[in-house]
């Protein structure tokens, strides 16, 4: 009889080595140890033996619970470290990892050049003034000193927007023709008709658009910066020193400039500035195309006529006016040899100007 406890014993714990978790313990306690499980089977032949022979068969059946439950709890334990282990090591979280950098944006090259703009402006005392990028043909064009079929609107090639809102239908023609505005030059008349009889010092930062045929060279977008002073006793040189001091601010200390004559109908006597190329200094090279030197802006003196049409008497004030492209001077800086780079989007080549 003690034999079938043995044998009991060693399957029991044969099976206890195989259980590998805890479902596993859970079913083999239920098997050998439970109420009706193969240790409680045993038990109920005691009845069955001669009475001599019970205490005996009692206490060894015993000896064998006891060593199960033994086992079994220190199968428990072995499984539950196993477990921890486990946990320990497959999630492994190492806090002392750098961390994954999230993308960091940065301004667009042409808004940064813009603050640069703004930057060397503000220190001689210009205010940034916002014109609409909507205009009337008369602001765009007329009230700057080019009536309808003046040939220097060919100067501009525009986009006429659809013929205005009711709300226009009042005003002639002229004002009620919008476009896209083809320079930020008619914001001159509205900062002129808004501040005057005041003086002027702004520049007028914006997007001006031209219908024209995009190349290497020209896209039908882009931004200029327009300046305007007006006041008492304005002359050309005032004009020149600000230009000259702003080449110098923005390219170099030593930039010289040069000022050609030129043809603008808004302003008398016109002027182009050009600056020496950045890139050789004067000597000639591809940037400058061999000439030593590189256009900067268009400008000249306010004419009488559009300093009327702001509401200045021209023989009491004088002004100056200029145009500065502002992706040129960003192409020249950086080498660009393609100005459709600007707005195409490839963050391959904006994500070089961080
Ligand atoms: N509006 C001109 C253009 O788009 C540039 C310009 C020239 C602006 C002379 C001025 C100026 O204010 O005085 O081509």
């Amino acid at each position: 009889m003690h034999e079938e406890l043995s044998r009991l014993q060693a399957e029991a714990l044969a099976a206890l080595a195989d259980a590998a978790d805890a479902a596993g313990l859970e079913a083999w306690r239920v098997r050998y140890l439970g109420r009706k499980g193969a240790l409680t089977d045993t038990m109920k032949l005691l009845g069955t033996l001669p009475r001599e022979a019970r205490p005996a068969y009692g206490q060894a059946a015993n000896e064998v619970k006891n060593a199960l439950e033994a086992a079994f709890a220190e199968r428990q334990e072995a499984l539950k470290a196993a477990a921890l282990q486990v946990e320990l090591t497959g999630a492994a979280l190492d806090v002392t990892l750098p961390g994954r950098l999230p993308a960091l944006g940065h301004l667009h090259i042409t808004t940064q050049t813009l603050r640069q703009f703004y930057a060397i402006f503000a220190e001689m005392g210009f205010q940034v003034y916002d014109a609409p990028d909507v205009e009337t043909d008369e602001y765009n064009f007329g009230l700057l000193n080019m009536p309808p079929y003046h040939p220097a609107r060919d100067m501009w090639d525009t986009f006429w927007v659809t013929q205005g809102s009711p709300d226009l239908s009042e005003k002639p023609t002229s004002a009620r023709e919008l476009v896209l505005r083809t320079h930020t030059s008619p914001g001159q008349i509205r900062v002129m008709r808004e501040r005057c009889p005041e003086p002027i010092r702004v520049i007028l930062p914006g997007k001006c658009y031209r219908y024209e045929q995009i190349t290497a060279r020209s896209e039908h977008q882009f931004y200029q910066v327009e300046g305007l002073a007006v006041g008492k006793g304005i002359r050309l040189t005032d004009l020149v020193g600000t230009l000259q001091q702003f080449a110098r601010r923005m390219y170099g200390a030593g930039r010289r400039l040069r000022v050609r004559g030129s043809y603008f109908p808004f302003t008398e006597p016109s002027i182009e500035a050009d600056m020496d190329c950045i890139l050789c200094g004067g000597e000639g090279c591809g940037v400058c195309k061999y000439s030593g030197w590189l256009e900067i802006a268009g400008a000249g003196m306010v004419h009488p006529t559009v300093l009327r049409n702001g509401g200045y008497d021209p023989e009491l004030y004088s002004g100056f006016a200029f145009g500065f492209g502002v992706e040129r001077p960003a192409l020249m800086k950086y080498d660009i040899h393609d100005i459709r780079y600007f707005y195409g989007n490839d963050l391959r080549f904006l994500g070089q100007f961080g």
